[in-house]
């Protein structure tokens, strides 16, 4: 499959804004860096909860660009009239793990409810099981991220176990709830 001929596409999300959808590229740092940046100041219910710096920005992107070359990685990003909105990506497990990835996704809090994570995730499980010939996609996700956890669940993932008080969140420690979908 050819990740060119599929991308960048625009899909509309329930509020009827246009998004595009398309694989990142060199010229993301910024953006990127003020996405996730934004997301920690939101205190999201995400892993990361310190602000990165451009120069570290720009390293993890040179080496997502290589995954992403070498089908170590794929990755989806949103982008609504040049903002980064939402990403989404699969990091393809290593030595007897290769045939399953690790699903992340993110959503900017202005565009949630408008349907872009399920929009996001049927790509991006499209490109696991005919890109990336993955046969199991994993993911983690803290308990009480109800949106989260309903929307894996619609997609078709299920809990497989949980990690009790994996992550400090708003003042307390909270269980990681892990969940995976054959593919
Ligand atoms: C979780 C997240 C990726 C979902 O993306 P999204 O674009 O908001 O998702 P969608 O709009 O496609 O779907 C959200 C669903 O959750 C439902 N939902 C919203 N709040 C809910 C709640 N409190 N309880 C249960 N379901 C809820 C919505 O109704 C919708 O379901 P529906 O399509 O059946 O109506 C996004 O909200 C996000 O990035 N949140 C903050 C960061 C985060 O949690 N990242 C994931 C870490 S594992």
């Amino acid at each position: 499959m050819d990740l060119a001929k599929r991308f960048p596409k625009k899909v509309k999300t329930k509020k009827a804004r246009e998004v595009t959808l398309r694989i990142p590229d060199e010229g993301d740092v910024k953006e990127m860096q003020r996405f996730i940046n934004e997301l920690v100041e939101e205190d999201a219910p995400i892993l990361k909860n310190e602000k990165i710096k451009l120069t570290d920005e720009k390293k993890y992107l040179e080496g997502l660009l290589k995954e992403i070359k070498s089908k170590k990685s794929v990755n989806v990003y949103a982008f609504y009239k040049s903002k980064l909105i939402a990403n989404t990506g699969v990091k393809v497990g290593k030595f007897r793990g290769k045939h399953m990835g690790n699903l992340g996704i993110s959503v900017s809090k202005d565009f949630r409810d408008e349907g872009l994570g399920q929009l996001l995730m049927k790509d991006l499980l499209f490109l696991a099981k005919n890109y990336l010939n993955l046969k199991k996609i994993t993911l983690a996700v803290l308990d009480g991220n109800l949106r989260g956890i309903h929307l894996y669940k619609k997609m078709g993932f299920s809990e497989y176990g949980r990690l009790p008080e994996a992550n400090f969140y708003k003042g307390d420690y909270v269980d990681e709830i892990l969940m995976y979908k054959d593919l």
